[in-house]
């Protein structure tokens, strides 16, 4: 079957993204991205420098494929029946309530998506799992499709993505692989193949790998574990620098020398973020003590634990500098995205740390080039917890340019390794660097 219409539910870091790409590269396909918020949906539309997702190269994809093949959309039941084929990119953030609260994926957003399928759908359907999902959740959703559908034939894949954000665009035109679970029956790898196709437009046919569903969908939890347990590895040592005199940045480069280590993914840091590693690892520990490997599970949860300690050491370092009490002190961030080159704040170590230096009585002062002074406030709202003050603005604010920066200030922390931060003078300003990325710091993580 050649596909010509593809519907996409999910407009966020991960749907946009990949859809504009695929719509750019395979022009004949129609491609839909829908989503339930409207606001998202109207930013996509809107102005190229105000799309909901920053990511160098974005712009210039979406403005060749909007309007061409590239469309989105708020009317998701039309596109469902329009396409015959359909990815799911919407979030399973971090169960909050009910059995495996803060630890399982909430799969209520994709369960709600399978059902919408279904009760649409008049033609025959290959839906595709493109969000990272447990194992085994293909079962639930085929359940779900074949329960409420009305008589037409689905097809489920898993084919999950992994992109990072940042370097989206330039993954997605070069991945390492595209991974495409099936189930392996004459109707399931028929589907396989048509996603195949659509892959080999522009992905060279030995980078495109296919497996079951649940390789799959294993692989990309797996994938997303092995990523954050080099970070927290090398963090775990970085403590060990710090009391012995090694430099933690030479041990880095040291250790990745070795061709079968590799120098990827050892940069020490303030600890990861995002809105995946800690969210796919908890979900894997989760799944390891559901099928009783208690000990799997142990060791997979330690990469969160020294994350956290990893977090938590850098902002007590500032605490004891300035001898366990802050009150008072005025005390600038500098960046509040998980990583450079994105405006995504989720889960960033940033947030933690403002918190526990506000705890202890700093005033902040914050700066982030992408991320913008309601989503920061925003954020505050959402992730910090008893600390919060009634007047959010109350010891906290939020500057518009890095050169507002009062140099006279107590002291500069650097959470996020952006350019603009390895070029800017901080006279004699104490500088704490959690990402190593200044050379004359007073103190760094990543410099040892
Ligand atoms: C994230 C993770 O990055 C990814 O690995 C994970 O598997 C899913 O969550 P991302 O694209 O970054 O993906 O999420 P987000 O930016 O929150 O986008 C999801 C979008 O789905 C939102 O725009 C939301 O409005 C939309 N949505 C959600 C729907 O359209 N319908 C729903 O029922 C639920
Ligand atoms: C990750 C995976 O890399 C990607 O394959 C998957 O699809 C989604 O999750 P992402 O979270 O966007 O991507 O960014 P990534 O570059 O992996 O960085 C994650 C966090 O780890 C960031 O906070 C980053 O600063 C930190 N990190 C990364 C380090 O602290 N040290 C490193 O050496 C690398």
């Amino acid at each position: 079957m050649k596909i010509k219409n593809i519907c996409c539910i999910g407009a966020g870091y991960v749907g946009g993204p990949t859809m504009a790409v695929i719509a750019l590269k395979c022009p004949d396909i129609k491609v839909t991205v829908v989503d339930l918020n409207k606001e998202r949906i109207a930013a996509w539309n809107g102005p190229l420098d105000t799309l909901p997702v920053y990511e160098p190269g974005l712009t210039e994809v979406v403005a060749e494929a909007r309007g061409r093949n590239l469309f989105f959309s708020t009317e998701v039941d039309k596109a469902i029946e329009e396409a015959e084929m359909i990815f799911i990119a919407v979030n399973t953030p971090t169960k909050t309530k009910g059995e495996g609260a803060g630890m399982a994926a909430d799969l209520r957003y994709v369960e709600a998506c399978a059902k919408n399928i279904a009760q649409v759908a008049k033609t025959d359907k290959v839906v595709i799992e493109k969000s990272t999902l447990p194992v085994r959740t293909a079962e639930k959703i085929k359940e779900i499709l074949d329960r409420e559908g009305k008589g037409v034939h689905f097809e489920i894949l898993s084919n999950p993505e992994f992109l990072a954000e940042g370097t989206a665009i330039q993954d997605l035109f070069k991945s390492d692989r595209v991974l495409i679970g099936g189930y392996e029956t004459e109707s399931g790898q028929k589907a396989v193949q048509t996603l195949v196709d659509i892959y080999a437009n522009w992905i060279p046919k030995v980078k495109i790998f296919t497996t079951n569903v649940w390789s799959s969908e294993l692989a990309k939890l797996a994938s997303n574990a092995m990523l954050a347990q080099r970070i927290s590895s090398i963090n775990s040592l970085s403590a060990l620098c710090e009391k012995t005199g090694a430099n933690i940045n030479e041990l880095s480069e040291a250790i990745g020398m070795d061709h079968r280590i590799g120098q990827k993914f050892l940069k020490a840091s303030v600890g990861f973020g995002g809105s995946c590693f800690q969210k796919d690892i908890l979900n894997l520990v989760y799944l390891c003590r559901h099928y009783g490997l208690d000990e799997v599970a142990e060791y997979w949860h330690q990469v969160i634990k020294i994350n956290n300690y990893q977090k938590d050491r850098f902002a007590q370092k500032i605490i004891d500098y300035f001898g366990g009490d802050l009150t008072g002190k005025r005390i600038a961030i500098l960046g509040w995205a998980f990583k450079a080159n994105t405006n995504d704040s989720r889960e960033s170590p940033a947030i933690y740390f403002a918190e526990k230096l506000f705890k202890t009585g700093a005033i902040l002062e914050i700066y982030d080039p992408m991320v913008s002074k309601e989503s920061i406030f925003s954020d505050i709202d959402f992730y910090w917890e008893a600390s919060k003050p009634k007047d959010i603005t109350t010891g906290i604010s939020v500057l518009n340019s890095l050169n507002k920066l009062d140099l006279s200030i107590d002291a500069v922390t650097i959470l996020t390794e952006w350019e603009a931060f390895k070029r800017h003078d901080f006279s004699k300003t104490i500088v704490f660097d959690g990402r190593g990325i200044l050379s004359s710091s007073n103190y760094s993580i990543g410099k040892g």
